[in-house]
């Protein structure tokens, strides 16, 4: 008897357990909004444009610059996260509760308007979102300063999916065969007389929540779950550690480098003036801005002072600095030289900062890790040309290597050169 009551015991244990299993796992299941569509190629030309246009602060699976976006379709209304995309801050300025409290939860930044996209290139942005590669958790850490993304090795999403799905069925498979099991032994059982009263009242229980709240295979199960979102936040939190690539805050005043330095073609150095001669390549000082604004007051064809000037002779008048808030910042750790770069070295500012002039708000383009400058030490060529501080090195150098002389050979990958 004992033997079958223990028997009786275990399947009833591994039923809870399968049943526990199979309600998490509808519980992590959501569905895309069905206009969606799932097909191959709008999948394919959704993910160039999402590279191309919001690969630098979203990530499908993971919270980046941006939330993570897929399922947005399911929490969200489909016209809501279509006219989000194009004119976020038009929908926020029109006062939608939804879109306040997100801006609001991402601290104000400033996401970039889309009003080029067509509809059909949202609905296939939108298809790449929600059904794209499912491996993109671990890009955040494999993306580079240059745009190049590394492979990711681990087994495909498609293998993933059909291993889930068999384990699923094979799961079901053994429910029924235990509830098969456990009524042909309890109806066996009832029907002998040599039971006991304890034994009675096990074999007639009945599939209680209570008691699977408290048995040990749910703690293993919540167990288990607590220790794998833990790993895994810990595993995020550590590819990301020190990335702020496309990081762009919102500005207390709404100066366009579209407008000044590609429209107007405004040089740099005009106004970040240390960049050529000194470490740090300076935030102009609202007298910098006064040398134009003093005379002009708007955009052309309005009338009155712009709001957004007027901020600027605001500042003048009272003194005060315009808070500007700081996109690039390397730790306190790391040495980096702008003039070193830009005289010395030659190096244009778009190589680090990308195409700056085209941005309506400034953002991190490179990625700004040891790796990143340490790359581009081993590859960049020295100019040494019309520089005789280098003639001897270069020298030197040729005797023992016919290749040029990069960053590397003259201390580039020198702890000491970039650590204090
Ligand atoms: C410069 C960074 C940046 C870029 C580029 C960007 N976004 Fe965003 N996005 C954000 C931020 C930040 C938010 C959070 C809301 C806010 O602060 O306005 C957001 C929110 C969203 C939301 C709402 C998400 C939700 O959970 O409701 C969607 C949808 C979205 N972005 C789609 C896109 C698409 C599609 C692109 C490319 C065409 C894109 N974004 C490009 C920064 C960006
Ligand atoms: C008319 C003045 C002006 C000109 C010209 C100008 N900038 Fe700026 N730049 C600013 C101001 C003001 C800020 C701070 C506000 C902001 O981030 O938008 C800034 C910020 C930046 C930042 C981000 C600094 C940080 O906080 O990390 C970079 C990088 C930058 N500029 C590069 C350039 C490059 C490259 C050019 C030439 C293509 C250029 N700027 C031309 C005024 C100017
Ligand atoms: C070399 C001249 C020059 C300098 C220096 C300059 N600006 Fe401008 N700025 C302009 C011109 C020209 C316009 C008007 C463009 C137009 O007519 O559409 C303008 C327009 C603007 C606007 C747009 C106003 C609006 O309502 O859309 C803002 C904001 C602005 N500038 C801020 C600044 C700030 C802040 C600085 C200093 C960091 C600065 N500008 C330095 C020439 C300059
Ligand atoms: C070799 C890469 C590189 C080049 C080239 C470069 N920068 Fe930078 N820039 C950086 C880094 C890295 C930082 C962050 C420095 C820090 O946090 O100490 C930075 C910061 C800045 C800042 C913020 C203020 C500061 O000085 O920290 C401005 C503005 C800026 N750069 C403008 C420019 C301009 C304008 C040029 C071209 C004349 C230029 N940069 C060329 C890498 C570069
Ligand atoms: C786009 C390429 C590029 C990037 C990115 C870059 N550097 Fe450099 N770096 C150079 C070049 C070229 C030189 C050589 C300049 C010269 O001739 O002295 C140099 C020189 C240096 C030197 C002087 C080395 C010596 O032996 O005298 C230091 C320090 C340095 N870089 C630090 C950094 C740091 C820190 C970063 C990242 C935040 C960085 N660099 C990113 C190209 C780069
Ligand atoms: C070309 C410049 C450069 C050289 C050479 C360099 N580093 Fe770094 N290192 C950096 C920069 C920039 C950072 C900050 C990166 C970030 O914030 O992600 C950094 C960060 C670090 C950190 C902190 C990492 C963290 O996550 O906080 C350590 C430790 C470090 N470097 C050690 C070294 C050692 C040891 C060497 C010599 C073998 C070395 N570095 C050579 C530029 C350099």
């Amino acid at each position: 008897m004992s033997i079958k009551r223990s028997l009786l015991g275990v399947s009833l244990r591994i039923y809870h357990l399968i049943l526990l299993v199979l309600l998490f796992a509808g519980g992590q299941a959501y569905a895309a909004n069905p206009d969606v569509p799932d097909s191959d190629e709008a999948i394919t030309a959704g993910q160039s444009i999402f590279n191309a246009n919001c690969r630098t602060c979203h990530r499908l699976d993971q919270k980046s610059v941006g939330p993570a976006l897929r399922g947005v379709t399911d929490r969200r209304d489909l016209d809501w996260v279509k006219s989000f995309i194009v004119n976020s801050q038009a929908l926020i300025q029109s006062g939608d509760a939804e879109a306040t409290a997100l801006f609001k939860e991402y601290n104000n930044t400033v996401m970039p308007p889309h009003t080029f996209l067509s509809d059909g290139d949202i609905m296939n942005l939108l298809a790449y979102i929600e059904y794209g590669d499912r491996q993109d958790a671990t890009g955040a850490a494999a993306a580079t300063g240059d745009g190049a993304v590394a492979e990711t090795g681990g087994i495909p999403s498609e293998y993933l999916m059909i291993i889930l799905v068999v384990l699923v069925v094979i799961l079901l498979l053994i429910l029924i065969v235990l509830g098969l099991i456990v009524s042909v032994l309890t109806k066996y059982m009832n029907t002998s007389d040599k039971l006991d009263e304890d034994d009675k009242e096990f074999i007639n229980q009945k599939t209680d929540f209570k008691v699977v709240f408290k048995s040990d295979g749910f703690i293993l199960i919540i167990t288990a779950i607590v220790v794998a979102l833990v790993v895994k936040t810990a595993i995020d939190g550590l590819y990301t550690v020190g990335i702020q690539q496309g990081y762009a805050p919102a500005q207390p005043i709404a100066y366009s480098h579209q407008l000044h330095a590609g429209q107007f073609e405004i040089p740099c150095q005009y106004c970040h003036t240390g960049a050529e001669i000194g470490k740090s390549a300076n935030i102009p000082s609202a007298n910098i801005c006064m040398n134009c604004h003093m005379h002009i007051q708007n955009v052309e064809g309005k009338e009155g002072i712009s709001p957004e000037i007027a901020k600027i002779y605001d500042a003048v008048d009272n003194n005060q600095p315009i808070e500007w808030v700081r996109v690039h910042n390397l730790p306190d750790l790391a040495y980096f030289n702008h003039s070193q770069h830009v005289t010395v070295g030659g190096i244009e500012c778009q190589t680090c900062h990308g195409p700056i002039e085209e941005m309506e708000v400034v953002y991190q383009h490179s990625a700004l890790t040891m790796g990143w400058c340490i790359d581009c030490h081993r590859n960049t060529d020295v100019v040494t040309q019309g520089n005789e501080y280098y003639d001897k090195l270069v020298q030197l150098h040729s005797e023992s290597s016919n290749e040029a002389l990069k960053v590397k050979d003259i201390g580039g990958l020198e702890c000491a050169k970039c650590h204090y």
